[in-house]
């Protein structure tokens, strides 16, 4: 009785972190690289960013969370080496405990300063007139989003397609609030924006109540590892590079395009505008690492036929962004300025818009907050800040959309 019930209490108990590192390196040497690779058959890192151990590039940056387990010869082995490091985070579950104590919503009434879960985030959802669902997550859950608007310009907004990256719902959230009741009402009679926050409920849920770090989705279907990456199941380049055909892997790709109920609902729903001609603007939420991302993304020779105009757009909220706050984002193909990843979601609205016969799609993926000092565990402090210089950007896109296209 009392192991049974041990054993239940265990099979609910939040996954901790006591101890877990996490490591921070930039300017990658082919040294680091080449021991992070041998290392990680090993210690099997949880990659923050990139998010695999296929995705580091020679010159660029990387944020590992190193397992209580291996730290100390991590950097054992780094020293050794006379290769740099830099722990950014000592204790992972210290932070989780502090972003557990101050950040969270817990059991109030909806707060945008404060990061809220999925019921709270759904019943702020409903008080809004344009509320809708458009399917049903793995486990059972609404996935819904409101319609604000009577212009016949289409922005689509979506967030939290990857669980643990807090502040895209938390912006999702700001954003429909202003679009309601504050500076974007303005533009209510030229464009419809149809909002999502929360597009991955079930992976965000798990990481409220089981795993903080959750990127995936929660479909047990595919063997013995839990979830698909779902910014790898779109139908774009589906199973190119940056992708992962492992069901273990944080990257997986899923068994075919849009396998997924949360992936494919969004592309049911969307399908309307996307024929229609409606949609003009295609804008997708993640952190961290404060980017602006344009198409594409999903190999290393495609180019966007109005890249130009995406990279200009992307360079004016850039600058936007940066008035607010000093915050500095860069913009840029995904491919330059990170890695090939295909599958997200981006390229395959990017194409669908173009295959619709719009000549000139928008599409952006926004990293947001912050830049590897708290990562995932940005502190809701931060929430504003990050949303008024994201708004900036907003009406940048916004308004480029209503007066171009
Ligand atoms: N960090 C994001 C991801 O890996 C970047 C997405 C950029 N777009 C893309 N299609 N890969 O999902
Ligand atoms: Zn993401």
């Amino acid at each position: 009785m009392k192991l049974a019930a041990c054993l239940i209490a265990s099979a609910f108990a939040n996954r901790r972190y006591e101890e877990d590192k996490v490591i921070a390196l930039d300017n990658l040497s082919v040294g680091q690289i080449t021991t992070l690779k041998t290392l990680n058959r090993v210690m099997n890192f949880n990659f923050w960013s990139p998010e695999s151990v296929d995705e580091l590039v020679l010159g660029g940056t990387a944020d590992i969370q190193v397992s209580r387990f291996f730290a100390n010869e991590f950097e054992e082995v780094f020293r050794a080496n006379d290769l740099d490091y830099k722990v950014s985070i000592q204790n992972l579950q210290e932070q989780i405990d502090i972003e557990t104590m101050f950040s969270r919503n817990n059991g109030k009434a909806h707060d945008l300063l404060k990061y809220n879960d999925y019921d709270t985030i759904k019943a702020y959802s409903q008080t809004f007139d344009g509320y809708f669902t458009y399917g049903t997550s793995f486990e059972g859950r609404d996935l819904f989003g409101v319609k604000v608007g009577s212009g016949s310009k289409v922005v689509s907004v979506d967030c939290g397609i990857h669980a643990r990256e807090w502040i895209s719902p938390a912006y999702c959230q700001w954003f429909m609030n202003e679009v309601r009741d504050g500076q974007f009402n303005q533009y209510l009679n030229d464009v419809t924006f149809v909002i999502m926050p929360s597009i991955n409920p079930d992976g965000y849920v798990n990481t409220w109540n089981g795993d903080r770090m959750w990127r995936k989705n929660r479909n047990t279907g595919y063997g013995a590892c839990v979830g698909v990456d779902l910014n790898r199941n779109y139908d774009a380049n589906h199973a190119g590079p940056g992708a992962s055909d492992r069901p273990c892997s944080d990257t997986y790709h899923g068994p075919s395009a849009f396998s997924e109920p949360e992936s494919k609902a969004q592309q049911d729903h969307m399908k309307q505008y996307i024929d229609d001609g409606s949609l003009k603007a295609f804008l997708t939420f993640h952190s961290y690492s404060q980017l602006i991302i344009f198409p594409y993304s999903y190999d290393y020779t495609s180019q966007a036929p109005n890249k130009a105009e995406l990279n200009s757009v992307g360079q004016e909220m850039s600058a936007a962004i940066r008035a607010v706050h000093r915050q500095s984002y860069e913009a840029g193909q995904g491919t330059d300025l990170l890695y090939a990843a295909a599958g997200g979601s981006d390229d395959w609205a990017y194409d669908a818009m173009l295959a619709a016969g719009n000549d000139g799609p928008l599409s952006y993926t926004f990293e947001l907050r912050d830049e590897g000092r708290y990562g995932f565990l940005l502190p809701a402090n931060q929430i504003q800040p990050n949303c008024e210089e994201i708004d900036a950007a907003m009406h940048v896109v916004i308004n480029y959309v209503i007066e171009n296209k």
